[in-house]
């Protein structure tokens, strides 16, 4: 499992703590930026993560911002991409057993550290439930294919 893992200059300081999370449990990780606090715009870092997943580069990616909406937002846009902007560890575990997640997005600006590292591992450590919710993600591929020119 290797994962992708990106911020924006809102994101970047829980970015750097997450990926010493992320080295402490022994999971393998490629950053895509920012690499400092400077500005940067948010959907250039989600295009890098999601496009990494999508490429089969990563097997799923993290991405934070202030908020987690504008990077979740961005990331979503790229068809193939469920990005689940979660700040509880009840919504981290059920977008991994219903949605099959491939993106975990997370606000710096609204939530502690401390919590952001279990909803990562809650996140990691969760299985797609497949069955019904696997009919239900089939359709929101279908709803790519329908509105999602590319
Ligand atoms: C940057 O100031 C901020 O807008 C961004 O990190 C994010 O919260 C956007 O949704």
């Amino acid at each position: 499992m290797k994962l992708a893992i990106g911020s924006d200059h809102g994101g970047f300081r829980l970015k750097e703590d997450i990926k010493e999370f992320l080295a402490e449990e022994g999971f393998a990780f490629e950053d895509f930026g920012t690499r400092s606090p400077e500005s940067v715009d948010y959907p250039d870092i989600a295009e890098k993560v999601a496009g990494a997943v999508l490429a089969g580069r990563c097997d799923k990616g993290i991405l934070i911002c202030g908020t987690g909406i504008g990077i979740s937002i961005a990331a979503n846009k790229l068809p193939g991409i469920r990005a689940a902007l979660c700040h509880d560890t009840f919504s981290a575990k059920a977008t991994r057993e219903h949605n099959d997640s491939n993106i975990l997005a997370m606000g710096e600006r609204v939530i502690g550290f401390g919590l952001a590292r279990e909803i990562v591992r809650t996140w990691l450590g969760t299985q797609f439930a497949g069955g019904r919710h696997a009919v239900r993600v089939g359709k929101i591929g279908e709803l790519e294919s329908k509105y999602i020119s590319r």
